[in-house]
């Protein structure tokens, strides 16, 4: 039996880069002042069928749950967070800073860097119309990928505004109800064949492929930039108003990131959604909101092909796996006094580890240094003494047991 196609397993190693992934989100998250929340990973079919968009709803892992409830697993937490934030509005103080790690689901084709199952880190600002919360999005978009050593050769956040499509929609009295449509062939247009996106766009598609060519102009980009150079950050970004999003409850500026040598699909994106709270409430709360997602998948291929990327994971991988003490048994006599003085070394703290059954010395000494071990202590005839060894520098001490953590600790 094997996982389902675009499901993963996760063995040790794996979920020792994972582990390292999220701490890193985390961290920058919080050095940003966001706060850690989350929500079920099943909601009504409904929250989805709303806003997300046509190509999201063909994705769901969805079904009739035993109580006739049409349910699905989440694709996305953007819905789910403007319904808990239109339940919870008053609670807090705005704008609101939150971010959630989690897993989500949508059932696409496997391909490399897209699978039926992936992580997101989700930072979402709410309650702010002002461009600086734009700024600080990106900012902190670019800070987290810099925190795993990518610099501005690696990666690149392609910045674009909805509203100047929009603006262009307009002034070609496009009616609004193809809207949509027209933006979401704008954002395919890259991966697509020019024959198909110049079917899906009619009369438009010369112009629109000559702005795409010649590259749009717009104040709000430039300020956008300028506020990115004021923090010395303007050299991870570029203006592309081909970038458009396919989610549709997208409205002022959108993004994405991707790798500069363009090996991969987006390693994250987000933008506006001001209007999706109030779609989702019925009117009830009406808060204007921006936020982007940034999935494990496409980060780890990243990592995995950037060798200063790389190095920085093994070596945090290397250093969280290591232990702190090697509990060697010479004697099997010395077992009970070596579980009594393991079991005080644990409740101090201490990542301790020694033989379950009897062993060679050598066998021992050499897992030991296998598992990173700092010091090896030894129970054997020396009792009450124990020999204490320090596995990088070769030193050995006699220590009385009563002794042991205080030595250890100095
Ligand atoms: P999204 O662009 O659909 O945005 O997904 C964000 C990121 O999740 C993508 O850039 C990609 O790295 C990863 N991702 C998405 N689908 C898959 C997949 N099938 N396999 C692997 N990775 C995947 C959103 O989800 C928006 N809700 C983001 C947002 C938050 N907008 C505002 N706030």
């Amino acid at each position: 039996m094997q996982a389902l196609p675009g499901f993963r397993d996760f063995l040790p190693d794996d979920c020792a880069v994972r582990n390292y992934i999220f701490a890193c989100w985390r961290e920058v998250a919080r050095r940003y002042g966001f706060v850690e929340w989350d929500g079920p990973v099943l909601e009504p079919t409904e929250l989805y069928k709303k806003k997300s968009g046509a190509e999201i709803v063909d994705q769901l892992f969805n079904f009739t749950d035993k109580g006739e409830r049409e349910v699905a697993m989440r694709p996305e937490l953007t819905p789910t967070l403007a319904r808990v934030v239109a339940a919870h509005e008053r609670e807090f103080k705005k704008p609101l800073k939150w971010f959630s790690i989690g897993q989500f689901f949508r059932y696409e084709k496997q391909q490399r860097g897209r699978l039926r199952e992936h992580f997101q880190l989700n930072c979402d600002i709410i309650g702010e119309t002002n461009l600086a919360a734009d700024i600080e999005l990106v900012a902190l978009c670019i800070d987290i990928l810099r925190t795993f050593g990518f610099t501005e050769k690696d990666f690149v956040v392609r910045i674009s505004d909805r509203d100047f499509w929009i603006d262009f929609l307009r002034e070609n009295d496009v009616s609004p109800d193809r809207w949509d449509e027209l933006l979401q062939a704008i954002d395919k247009s890259g991966r697509e064949t020019r024959e198909k996106t110049t079917e899906k766009l009619g009369t438009l598609a010369d112009p629109i492929f000559s702005i795409l060519k010649g590259g749009g102009k717009s104040q709000k980009l430039d300020q956008l930039v300028d506020g990115l150079r004021d923090r010395g950050l303007a050299d991870y970004v570029a203006i592309d108003v081909g970038i458009v999003r396919g989610l549709a409850y997208y409205t002022g500026i959108v993004f994405e990131v991707f790798d500069r040598a363009g090996r991969f699909r987006a390693i994250a994106g987000g933008g506006r959604y001001d209007n999706l709270i109030a779609q989702l409430s019925d009117g009830a709360v009406s808060l204007p909101a921006l936020g982007f997602a940034m999935g494990d998948v496409v980060l780890r291929e990243l990592i995995n092909e950037t060798a200063h990327a790389r190095e920085k994971l093994e070596t945090a991988i290397a250093q969280s796996r290591k232990i702190d003490v090697y509990v060697v048994i010479a004697k099997e006599q010395r077992r009970p006094d070596a579980l009594a003085k393991i079991q005080q070394l644990r409740d101090g703290g201490y990542r301790v580890d020694y033989p379950l059954t009897s062993e060679k010395i050598g066998k021992q000494f050499q897992t030991a240094e296998q598992l990173g071990a700092r010091v090896a202590v030894l129970f054997g005839d020396e009792w009450p003494q124990v020999k204490v060894k320090n596995l990088a520098t070769r030193e050995e001490s006699l220590v009385h047991h009563a002794e042991l953590l205080a030595h250890l600790q100095a």
